[in-house]
């Protein structure tokens, strides 16, 4: 039976604290990597964050770090071009990736940037989840199933994060939420709760960093 990818229940009162305490710790941008020769050692738990260009993966870390600026959030698609690892604490990774789909990008560029991205999904060990966030207003796109069919490959658990909630009307979020959960329910790596959250006025970052805290 295939779960319906309910909105993830605030959780429990521990939990939350956990989250909190995690990322009150440390944020420190290790370094962008441009090839899989250059990744960090593998040695602590890491989630990373992908998205179609201008979706709010930056915005989204930058949220849940409460540290403006540190992910670069830009009005210019497709300008965070590197993987970026950022140290959460002394137990964890952040990993901003780049932005998918963006049509103007170089095509040599998008073939160099897919060819890192599948290497580095389907290789980090240590790799415990990956968020795939999807903007409230335009829902699951093409790009967005390529990701996911490479996740699936990779059999790397990925987890829905909606993001510019406060962009939208209730009605058309949920309108946007059934054609993610017709999306997600082809895809065996999908983790069956979506998390809505908006960098902007702050609904689901406790949440999400909860769900971060969490993992094991
Ligand atoms: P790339 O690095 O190019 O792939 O983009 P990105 O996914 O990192 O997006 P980024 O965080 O740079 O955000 C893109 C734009 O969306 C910026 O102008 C942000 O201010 C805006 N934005 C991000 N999150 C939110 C949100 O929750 N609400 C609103 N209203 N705007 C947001
Ligand atoms: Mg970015």
């Amino acid at each position: 039976m295939q779960l319906p990818f309910p909105l993830a229940q605030e959780p429990d009162e521990p939990t939350i604290e956990l989250g909190r305490k995690l990322f009150a710790g440390d944020t420190e941008f290790v370094k962008g990597v441009v090839a899989m020769d250059g990744l960090p050692p593998a040695d602590r738990l890491e989630v990373c964050f992908a998205g179609r260009s201008n979706v709010g993966k930056s915005s989204l870390i930058n949220a849940l770090t409460g540290r403006k600026g540190l992910a670069r959030a830009s009005n210019t698609p497709g300008r965070t071009q590197e993987i970026n690892f950022f140290t959460q604490g002394p137990d964890l990774f952040l990993v901003d990736l780049p932005g998918y789909g963006y049509a103007e990008a170089p095509v040599a560029v998008v073939a160099k940037w897919q060819r890192l991205l599948r290497a580095y999904l389907s290789g980090r060990q240590t790799l415990r989840r990956a968020f795939v966030l999807i903007d409230a207003r335009h829902g699951v796109k093409a790009v967005d199933e390529e990701i996911m069919t490479l996740l699936d490959q990779s059999a790397v658990t990925f987890q829905v994060v909606m993001t510019k909630c406060d962009k939208k009307a209730a009605a058309v979020l949920d309108k946007t939420l059934d054609q993610v959960r017709a999306a997600l329910a082809k895809h065996p790596a999908a983790y069956p709760e979506i998390v809505a959250t908006s960098a902007e006025k702050g609904e689901g970052i406790a949440t999400l960093r909860a769900i971060i805290a969490a993992l094991d």
